[in-house]
């Protein structure tokens, strides 16, 4: 039975059996009892399925991991340690030395840095393109060696929108697959893999999450990228893996499964990022209410984002579901439910006007967080940038008294109440 993704974020992922825990079981073990080193000799050549060791996979993370799949619509999933180590993981399994990425230029800044710097000195190189390139310049991004091509749904911290299906179509054109962060979307306000892309990947520690409880991540693969077509340019997956007897994951794990199956099979075996059976617990508390929070969220990013673009002491607001904004079209192609909660704007005065603003709120806290259940704000300037000078964030695109604010869930009346008051103060 097809069911609604509302169903899907309180049911998908586990089915209690006959007196079996309605809530899905924490299995707290490092490890698994077996009656034979036959029977497990087998798991180890991925000849059976099940488990043997939880750094490589546990049956909490799975179900978790499951539902998770379920909500983007794809064909196997799987949990990681943080959205730092599902963004790795994706990359990763596709590119090595030699190997080169074609990237939206807006994009979290730890991802940029994961990128530009830590993967560069792996021998892996990128090209950044706008997120509303025209197909030419997006095109001219590839070379040979590309493998993979990779964007936000909806950027952090600068709330650009990704033109999916046209990333979709180039990646597809060069015969490389889409990777798409839909961090702030969530699957709620959009589903990727419906406007074409390959594999999504989440920062759980967000809307997924939810309540600011646990740091995690999630990879999830649509099933649709065809690699035995691309062989040549995926050896990874489409030639024997001597550390499994040979196994070639394309031909024995099909499109739906050779992704994700060598993802655990190497990187998690050899990184070890898993996400801990009690943080995958708590994230899908998170996650059975995910489709009530996602439009509370996104109701109150629009109310004060509204507020915000009439007031004199703003210059200038960015909010990709308000009327107006550089991204407005494309947030009505693809997020026509709503965007995110998140509302970046700058504050005539600089940093003295933004720092003074965000001292005297009373409801929002400064948190180094976005995209929790209580709303937060940061000064990129006075912080995550902040060994910047004012021209360095002028050419980053984050101005200097830039204030990023997560609407919560709290009443927006409150929140513009809040916001009035410390603007007066500014
Ligand atoms: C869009 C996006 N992707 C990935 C990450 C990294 O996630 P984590 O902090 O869970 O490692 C973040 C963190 O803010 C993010 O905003």
């Amino acid at each position: 039975m097809a069911l609604d993704l509302d169903t899907l974020c309180v049911q998908a992922g586990y089915t209690p059996g006959n007196g079996e825990p309605r809530q899905i079981p924490i299995i707290q073990s490092t490890t698994f009892k077996y009656e034979s080193s036959e029977a497990m000799g087998r798991l180890f050549d991925l000849e059976d399925s099940g488990y043997f060791y939880t750094r490589l996979q546990n049956p909490t993370n799975d179900m978790v991991a499951a539902k998770i799949c379920a909500l983007e619509g794809g064909t196997a999933g799987m949990l990681t340690s943080s959205g730092q180590a599902a963004n790795f993981f994706a990359l990763f399994n596709l590119c090595s030395c030699g190997d080169h990425i074609v990237c939206s230029s807006s994009i979290y800044g730890g991802t940029f840095n994961l990128i530009s710097v830590t993967m560069a000195k792996m021998g892996i190189e990128t090209t950044f393109v706008n997120p509303d390139c025209t197909e030419d310049e997006l095109n001219a991004a590839f070379r040979p060696n590309t493998k993979c091509v990779f964007g936000e749904t909806i950027a952090n911290p600068a709330l650009t929108v990704l033109n999916i299906e046209l990333f979709a179509k180039c990646a597809h054109a060069h015969g490389v697959p889409l990777i798409v962060d839909n961090t702030f979307a969530t699957p709620v306000n959009c589903r990727p893999g419906e406007w074409g892309a390959d594999i999504v990947t989440h920062s759980t520690t967000k809307y997924m999450d939810g309540h600011g409880a646990g740091v995690g991540g999630a990879i999830v693969d649509m099933g649709k990228f065809d690699w035995m077509a691309h062989a040549e340019k995926f050896p990874g997956l489409t030639t024997p893996d001597d550390s499994y007897h040979g196994i070639v994951y394309a031909e024995k794990f099909g499109m739906g499964g050779a992704f994700i199956t060598k993802c655990t099979a190497q990187l998690m075996r050899d990184f070890g990022s898993i996400q801990s059976p009690q943080n995958a617990f708590l994230l899908n508390l998170g996650l059975e209410s995910l489709h009530v929070r996602m439009p509370r969220h996104c109701e109150n990013g629009l109310a004060v984002a509204s507020f915000l673009s009439s007031h004199d002491k703003i210059e200038k607001v960015s909010y990709p579901s308000l009327p107006g904004d550089r991204f407005y079209p494309m947030a009505q192609k693809y997020l026509p439910k709503g965007s995110c909660g998140v509302v970046s704007f700058e504050i005539k005065g600089g940093r003295p006007a933004a720092e003074r603003f965000m001292k005297a709120l009373k409801l929002a806290a400064i948190e180094t967080h976005v995209a929790d259940a209580r709303t937060c704000c940061l000064c990129p300037a006075a912080s995550t940038h902040r060994q910047m000078t004012d021209e360095q964030l002028a050419e980053a695109g984050v101005p200097a008294g830039m204030v990023r604010l997560s609407c919560g869930l709290e009443s927006s009346a409150d929140l513009i109440s809040d916001l009035e008051q410390a603007l007066a103060q500014a």
